[in-house]
């Protein structure tokens, strides 16, 4: 199969100098790619800027924009069979992005922010016979937030997790998740290493494919 994954934050610039970014480290759609790839799958790896190595065996495609990943989906979407992405694409970026380093002068600064594309639902008419799994990083109920998700960006599988817990989600090597799916069916795995919880994504498309 060929698989397409997004992994890490994208950065969204502000000035030469300066951007907004988030707290992802890239280390669930790394450790997702890498099984994928172990499984002898054939794997692209749509990156944000983060400081992980390539896995063995994977074609790795680095972005630094939410805009750049999302044009870089749009052009490997069509070789792939199998989408993931655990990305934390930004939500916003600032509306004017300043050509010199802004100064601070006197006071506060305000800053207008605008929507970036939202890439899942942009390529949603894309699908096909493709399997789409998504990610939901919550802080408020994980399940229900997800489920919302998964119906929106037209998900085969969504994989909800906590945020707010200190063994899960950002900048640990564990993670706590519930897979859902278009059925409705759950299934919560407890604190596992992500490559775990990625050996399991990547078993759930192969079960589907
Ligand atoms: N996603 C995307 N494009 C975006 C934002 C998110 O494709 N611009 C994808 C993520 O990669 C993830 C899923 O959508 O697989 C859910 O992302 P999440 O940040 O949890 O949800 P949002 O749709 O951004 O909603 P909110 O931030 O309001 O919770």
């Amino acid at each position: 199969m060929n698989m397409l994954v997004t992994a890490g934050p994208t950065r969204e610039a502000i000035d030469p100098v300066r951007f907004l970014s988030n707290r992802s480290s890239g280390r669930m759609g790394f450790a997702v790619a890498a099984k994928a790839a172990e499984a002898g799958h054939a794997v692209r790896l749509v990156a944000g800027p983060v400081t992980l190595e390539t896995p063995t065996g994977v074609e790795r495609i680095d972005v630094v924009s939410a805009g750049e990943m999302c044009d870089a989906v749009t052009e490997h979407v069509a070789w792939c069979h199998a989408l993931v992405m655990a990305a934390a694409v930004a939500d916003w970026r600032p509306a004017v992005v300043g050509s010199r380093k802004l100064k601070k002068g006197e006071g506060p600064l305000g800053l207008q922010l605008e929507r970036t594309t939202d890439i899942l639902q942009s390529i949603s008419h894309r699908k096909g016979e493709r399997i789409f799994v998504g990610f939901a990083a919550e802080t408020g109920d994980p399940e229900a937030e997800a489920t919302r998700k998964l119906a929106a960006k037209s998900l085969d599988m969504i994989v909800a997790n906590d945020v707010s817990r200190p063994d899960a989600g950002f900048e640990v090597d564990t993670n706590a998740v519930t897979f859902i799916d278009q059925n409705g069916t759950t299934r919560h795995i407890e604190t596992a290493p992500k490559s775990e919880i990625a050996a399991e994504i990547v078993t759930w498309i192969e079960g589907r494919l």
